[in-house]
């Protein structure tokens, strides 16, 4: 159960993000615990939470970033990420957005096409600069996680697949204009199964020796994120086992002499630490069933929504012993804003404060003003 400050909220307009920043930093520290000492480099995706302080806390403890948009780039200049530790990833980057990421002096793009390569080169020819680039590969790996966000099998728009690969290599060797540093994967996300990961290794570990053979010998190596968390106990595992996914990466990859590591990992370092609080509207009853309306909705949290994903729902004030079963739902008008159907809570009124645990990842960054609705608002907590 989420302990929060209840009496200090009991004034803040719901529906809100509520950060627990001790949390986050402990999060970070395990992470840091992991890869001390590897050469490993974890560069923060970016689209799980932009949210300001959250970028500054990560920041500050020396973590990259990973970025897919101009919009994310400036947000992550402006929060301390150092321009060299700052990877551009995306399907369609813009001509705008390559020339700022060329200008910045970023680590890598992430290129996912030819014709992306051909742009990547033209544009810095213009500039007259050289911009660096990973070839972002398409491993043809099934993540086994949602269909929406399973991104490395051949059915999936990401990445360079397997077979055009040399000759790929080939050509941008050939450019005057970028200069390969390395490959980059992603397979998806919300991944709790370390499997995948091992298949990622062995491909990786051959398709190494392919470039070798092609003369290549690539700097960096980018695993991507995708490491998944406890949605439905949350508080068993505020924080994902790291051990056990860096282990997979320690013990898998024949890494060459000089070599680095990187990982993109959004999910996993804030997903925990956010939690959304919303005040019950209204309890209804239909015929065989009965609702808890909330002010908070799919404009909040879209998750539920769009991929039938599951968020811890707690009664923080009600002191009911006895429990009911409701249908948890937003106030937006669209049958799909619902967060969980047949939800035993403890007997729920008008007026109880309710929270959506796990939602620091991909909460706030997909919340949307659909209906006219307000952003929800956020609030942090004291670090200890
Ligand atoms: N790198 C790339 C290239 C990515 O596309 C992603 C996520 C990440 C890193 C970070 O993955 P993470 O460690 O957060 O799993 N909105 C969805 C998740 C979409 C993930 C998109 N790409 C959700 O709410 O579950």
């Amino acid at each position: 159960m989420l302990h929060l400050p209840l009496d200090k909220l009991s004034d803040q307009p719901t529906p809100f993000y509520f950060y627990d920043l001790q949390l986050l930093h402990d999060t970070l520290a395990a992470v840091k615990n992991q890869i001390d000492g590897y050469p490993f480099r974890v560069h923060y995706a970016l689209k799980a939470n932009g949210n300001a302080v959250i970028l500054n806390e990560i920041s500050s403890s020396g973590f990259g970033a990973d970025l897919v948009s101009g919009g994310e780039l400036s947000a992550a200049l402006a929060a301390g990420f150092k321009a060299q530790d700052i990877t551009f990833s995306g399907v369609g980057k813009t001509d705008e957005e390559i020339i700022a990421g060329i200008s910045s002096h970023i680590c890598c793009f992430n290129v996912e096409s030819v014709p992306e390569l051909e742009v990547i080169n033209a544009l810095a020819g213009n500039m007259g600069m050289k911009a660096a680039v990973a070839l972002r590969v398409n491993p043809d790996i099934d993540a086994h996680t949602h269909r929406y966000i399973t991104t490395g099998t051949v059915h999936d728009k990401f990445g360079i697949e397997l077979e055009a690969l040399p000759q790929v290599a080939k050509m941008v060797c050939e450019m005057p204009n970028v200069n390969l540093r390395g490959l980059h994967f992603h397979i998806g996300s919300q991944i709790t199964d370390m499997s995948p990961y091992e298949m990622l290794c062995e491909r990786v570990n051959l398709l190494q020796e392919a470039f070798e053979q092609q003369g290549i010998t690539l700097e960096i190596i980018n695993v991507g994120g995708g490491l998944g968390v406890n949605y439905d106990n949350p508080s068993e595992n505020l924080i994902p086992d790291f051990e056990r996914y860096f282990n997979v990466f320690k013990r898998g990859l024949k890494l060459r002499k000089g070599q680095q590591v990187h990982f993109e990992l959004g999910r996993s370092l804030v997903a925990q630490c956010g939690t959304l609080i919303s005040k019950v509207l209204y309890v209804k009853e239909n015929r065989d069933k009965k609702f808890v309306i909330l002010d908070a909705g799919m404009t909040d949290l879209i998750r539920p929504a769009l991929y039938q994903a599951y968020h811890k729902i707690e009664n923080l004030t009600s002191q009911a012993l006895a429990t009911e079963t409701y249908d948890v739902v937003g106030p937006v008008c669209e049958s799909s804003d619902v967060f969980a159907r047949d939800q035993e809570l403890p007997i729920t009124h008008r007026g109880d404060i309710i929270a959506l645990r796990t939602a620091g990842a991909y909460g706030e960054s997909m919340a949307s003003r659909y209906n006219m609705r307000r952003l929800p608002a956020t609030l942090f907590s004291e670090k200890k």
